[in-house]
């Protein structure tokens, strides 16, 4: 690759939604750099892999993924690991996987560009090995010059980064750092920019963005969002994760109260009983969550919930694991992303005996699964007849149907007359004949919402599945 004209790379993103916008950040300062983004590990000369370690198995496909391309070596191909599994694992990486040349973590991107011409000048081979891990205890969020929008439906900003909450069973304060907030300034200015790129949605972005403090104090959490969606020309505001410690009444109070910003909050619980909770040290009780529950039921707005639930955390007895299934009933979410406990390094519950075996892990998982799938067909049934707003994602052509996704963040897969072509990103209105566990179906109604200009986008990889 080093010396030739045409420098290459192809990306692959495992993980959560910070890991898909740091990899907006990584292509956009790879594209300044020369190089050209590809599609297929063929074509290209570096191969990136952007890695997510939340789980075990997370990790172990990012360790798969490298052994398979092992012998591409020998094509001069580069290979490097970013993310979080680069920060956990450092240079143990290269002891894993001796064929990899680079390995950065989160922080650390904002030294790619230094790395890249290393790495550009160094044959491959041991002793030419390149790593970045310095920066995760920065006071500064990461940001880069250049952002590769690759969503073409929505714009997405890091307002936070790192965490400080340390629940036992969880890697993300080990390979994020410590909380660090962006000001509100500088959020605004990001979000006009997107504006002005033809963004009609943003999500803020953060592994606990209601956690946010702005560091010049001007604005709480609630008001950022409320400056957010009061930015011009912009139709739908969302923001995740929320963390139920500092989810505050006045979060529901502002959704209420701006049109913007979408009827969706995503509250992880992670489990039904206090005793749990209080081992898995999340910092709140079931009845504590529940009261933040009951803020959001007692909005003006049809607001969906949605969460996550780990099964099986060490010592959680088939009891505690009822009074799960029962906060289900209780809160009627409208989908639930479930989980078997993954013993993490680092993690204080490594500690604990982890001795609920690996098949009633997956007996608690399917029970709560099947649980959850009636509620969200109940949740999802109440839709029917009526006409909602759908932002445009893109269209099935063997179904013949387009895919849109509703305020609330459901996916919503509809029919428009033949020949009809809807533009991406643009909003319509579609009345809802079907229900699923996991989806809505309906018939286009009409057009005439705003509909978005078509924007341009320095993006080579126009995904519509996000
Ligand atoms: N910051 C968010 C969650 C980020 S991780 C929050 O606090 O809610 C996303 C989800 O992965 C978590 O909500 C949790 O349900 C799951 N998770 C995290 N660590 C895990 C582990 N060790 N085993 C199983 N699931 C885990
Ligand atoms: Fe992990 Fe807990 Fe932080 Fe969420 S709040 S990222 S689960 S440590
Ligand atoms: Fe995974 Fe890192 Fe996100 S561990 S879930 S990619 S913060």
């Amino acid at each position: 690759m080093s010396g030739t004209a045409d420098k290459t790379f192809y990306l692959e993103t495992f993980g959560c939604q910070m890991n898909v916008h740091d990899s907006e950040k990584v292509i956009g300062t790879l594209l300044q750099q020369g190089y050209r983004q590809v599609q297929t590990v063929d074509e290209a000369g570096l191969i990136l892999y952007n890695t997510c370690s939340i789980r075990d198995k997370a990790e172990q496909k990012v360790f798969n993924r490298l052994n398979d391309y092992k012998k591409l070596r020998k094509q001069g191909k580069k290979f490097g690991v970013l993310g979080c599994v680069a920060q956990q694992e450092g240079d143990r990486i290269f002891e894993k996987a001796p064929h990899v040349d680079l390995v950065c973590g989160s922080a650390s991107y904002r030294n790619l560009p230094q790395m890249l011409v290393q790495l550009e000048t160094v044959q491959t081979g041991a002793g030419n090995r390149l790593t970045g891990l310095d920066d995760r205890q920065t006071d500064l969020c990461f940001e880069t010059e250049y952002t590769a929008r690759t969503n073409p439906h929505r714009g997405y900003i890091t307002i936070i980064e790192g965490c400080d909450k340390f629940c036992a069973y969880c890697v993300v304060p080990f390979t994020r750092g410590k909380e660090r907030s962006r000001t509100s300034g500088s959020v605004l200015a990001e979000a006009r920019q997107l504006a002005d790129l033809g963004y009609t949605e943003i999500q803020l972005l953060g592994q606990n963005v209601n956690s946010y403090r702005d560091p010049d104090e001007k604005m709480t959490f609630a008001e950022l969002l409320a400056a957010v969606a009061e930015v011009r020309g912009m139709h739908r505001v969302r923001f995740t994760t929320s963390h139920p410690r500092d989810f505050g009444r006045d979060i529901v109070d502002v959704i209420d109260a701006i049109p913007a910003l979408c009827d969706h909050v995503h509250l992880p619980v992670q489990s039904g009983s206090t005793r749990v909770l209080d081992a898995m040290q999340r910092l709140y009780t079931r009845d504590e969550y529940l009261e933040r529950i009951a803020w959001i039921h007692s909005a003006k707005r049809d607001i969906s919930i949605t969460t996550d639930l780990i099964v099986g955390f060490p010592g959680e007895t088939e009891r505690e694991f009822e009074q799960t299934l029962s906060l289900l009933d209780e809160v009627g979410y409208d989908s639930a992303f479930t989980f078997k406990y993954s013993p993490r390094p680092n993690t204080p519950a490594l500690k604990l005996d982890d001795a609920i075996p690996d098949e009633e892990k997956a007996r608690r998982l399917a029970l709560l699964n099947e649980r959850q799938r009636q509620i969200s067909a109940r949740r999802n049934r109440r839709h029917l007849g009526e006409i909602v707003e759908a932002m445009v994602e893109g269209k099935n052509e063997a179904r013949g149907q387009w895919i849109g996704r509703t305020s609330q963040i459901k996916v919503l897969n509809f029919t428009a007359p033949e020949g009809m072509q809807l533009k991406a990103a643009s909003y319509v209105q579609v009345q809802v004949t079907n229900s699923f566990p996991n989806s809505l179906g309906g018939e286009l109604k009409s057009t005439n919402i705003e509909s978005s200009e078509q924007r341009v986008i320095q993006s080579s990889n126009q995904s519509f599945n996000d």
